[in-house]
């Protein structure tokens, strides 16, 4: 008997946008997208497109980009929002509009100012409105765990009356515990009328760590449409993790009994690249994408697992996309050797020109790191990707010393606007010397918000990967640089993100 399909509706781009300093620029959401697509999530929630100028062009271009998902923008319920919305979706192939309003007294009263009735008139309205632009309608009741049971019947009901295709139960405070959760929603999709002619959906924060927990105890009481993040990003402690509620419906196929599109061996590449664009770090220890996730420690499940993987494995590392450390190229591979593996990893490059610059990226990093892994081809890659058109400063060459005793020196040799330029300056670490030196010579008056590193790869060769977060009169920028030298990947993130201050690339932030 064929299984019944779970929708995965991924809203990484707009509420994961609402992790403090997550936001994304329209490019960095047209590349989320598309490996979205790859990942084969059902639907992609690419922005609100109300809340700025650029979250509304944002939206367009991943409608414009996206073929193989439905692309959805969010709309609170008034006349401009839902024109905005269906504005923004409308070059997709399968566009949907998401509109809510808050239904419980709390939010109602203290937030909304409006009594129940106009609420249920402004959703009926909306609905009716989106309609007008498309026929994929989703409506939410923002705070539903908290909002009167009868009250949440009639709004749902007439909402169905009024066009809606899916009517999603969000938890938006993340207070429910599962149980209730999945009773709440059982006795939902009991009562209310014509209930069997939508798909239900929910949405859990994850303020009691139970996001996916509440997520899956919706799935069995009948929602059919789960929305998710990469990495569990979200407003606040964040919203379920799509790599969790995905591989749990999966491996426990035995008590769900229902299937999902992903190509999960797409959701670590997706987990990685949403965290390098956001700066948001995996922990170690994370569920499915933490770098210890498939690690064993101890002698005796070590012993276990090498005896019989599924003695302490409940699930295969490659199946999620770990590449299993594979060195796959070295100092002496070719320019077709390179060419094949770009391939085999799914990466594509568009031109003869982009493929000789990240060949040639490729043979400097052979020369200072023996083993090339798939992990550093898919940083190079993505380096790449992150270069602004236009780089006002560059770094030509640095030189750091560090002695006990004695302040860290650092001395660069910047090109800032085409004009070679030296900087030099003392600090706490090589670091902060490092820093120091380039606002020597930038002067950019930004404040630095996060300063973060990730090794990509094993052993003391590994390059690190560093992420700066640089914010400038309310605009915020993410910079990323690697390299085998931790000082140096910090020099060129912390120039990554001064390129894109300068060229204007800044991050939406579109809060609710
Ligand atoms: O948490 C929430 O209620 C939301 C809605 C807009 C669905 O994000
Ligand atoms: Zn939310």
């Amino acid at each position: 008997m064929s299984q019944e399909q779970l929708i995965i509706f991924d809203t990484t781009m707009r509420d994961g946008e609402q992790s403090p300093g997550a936001s994304m620029s329209k490019e960095e959401k047209v590349r989320i997208a598309r490996q979205l697509e790859k990942l084969r999530v059902d639907v992609i929630e690419a922005g609100f497109p109300a809340a700025s100028p650029g979250d509304f062009e944002a939206v367009r271009a991943v409608a414009e980009a996206v073929k193989d998902s439905t692309v959805c923008g969010l709309a609170r319920t008034g006349e401009a929002d839902i024109r905005r919305a269906g504005e923004a979706i409308k070059p997709a192939k399968s566009g949907r509009i998401h509109t809510f309003i808050a239904t419980s007294p709390i939010h109602m009263q203290m937030k909304l100012r409006m009594d129940p009735e106009q609420v249920l008139e402004h959703a009926v309205r909306a609905v009716k409105l989106a309609r007008e632009y498309t026929d994929d309608v989703e409506f939410s009741a923002e705070d539903a765990v908290r909002s009167e049971m009868d009250f949440l019947c009639r709004v749902f009901e007439a909402v169905i009356k009024a066009g809606a295709k899916t009517i999603n139960v969000p938890d938006t405070v993340g207070y429910s515990i599962p149980s209730n959760w999945g009773e709440r929603i059982g006795t939902l999709i009991q009562r209310v009328p014509n209930a069997d002619k939508v798909i239900w959906s929910t949405h859990c924060h994850n303020d009691l760590g139970l996001a996916v927990a509440n997520s899956l105890a919706a799935v069995q009481n009948g929602v059919r449409q789960v929305e998710c993040t990469v990495n569990g990003l979200g407003e606040r402690a964040g919203n379920a993790a799509m790599e969790e509620v995905v591989m749990a419906i999966r491996t426990r196929s035995d008590i769900f009994n229902l299937t999902t599109r992903i190509d999960t061996t797409q959701i670590v590449p997706t987990s990685k690249l949403v965290s390098q664009i956001t700066g948001y770090p995996i922990q170690p220890n994370k569920a499915i994408v933490g770098a210890n996730a498939f690690a064993h420690e101890s002698g005796i499940h070590q012993d276990g697992v090498l005896k019989h993987r599924e003695t302490y494995e409940i699930m295969r590392a490659e199946d999620v996309g770990w590449a299993t450390n594979r060195i796959t190229l070295g100092k002496l591979s070719g320019r077709s050797a390179f060419k094949a593996r770009l391939k085999e990893l799914g990466i594509e490059v568009d031109s003869e020109q982009a493929l000789n610059a990240a060949f040639s990226r490729f043979k400097e990093l052979a020369d200072k790191k023996r083993d090339i892994y798939d992990e550093d081809i898919q940083l190079l890659m993505s380096d790449d990707a992150v270069t602004p058109e236009v780089e006002h400063y560059k770094l030509v060459s640095s030189m750091f010393h560090s002695e006990t005793g004695e302040a860290p020196v650092a001395r660069l040799t910047l090109l800032a606007g085409g004009s070679e330029q030296k900087a030099e300056s003392t600090g706490s670490g090589p670091v902060d010397a490092t820093f120091r030196a380039i606002e020597s010579v930038a002067a950019s008056g930004t404040e630095l918000l996060l300063y973060s590193v990730n090794a990509i790869t094993t052993g003391t060769d590994a390059q690190g990967e560093v992420t700066v977060r640089l914010a400038k009169t309310g605009r915020i920028v993410n910079g990323q640089g690697a390299d085998t030298d931790i000082v140096v990947a910090s020099a060129k993130a912390y120039l990554n993100a001064l390129n894109k201050l300068h060229s204007g690339e800044e991050k939406l932030n579109p809060q609710l």
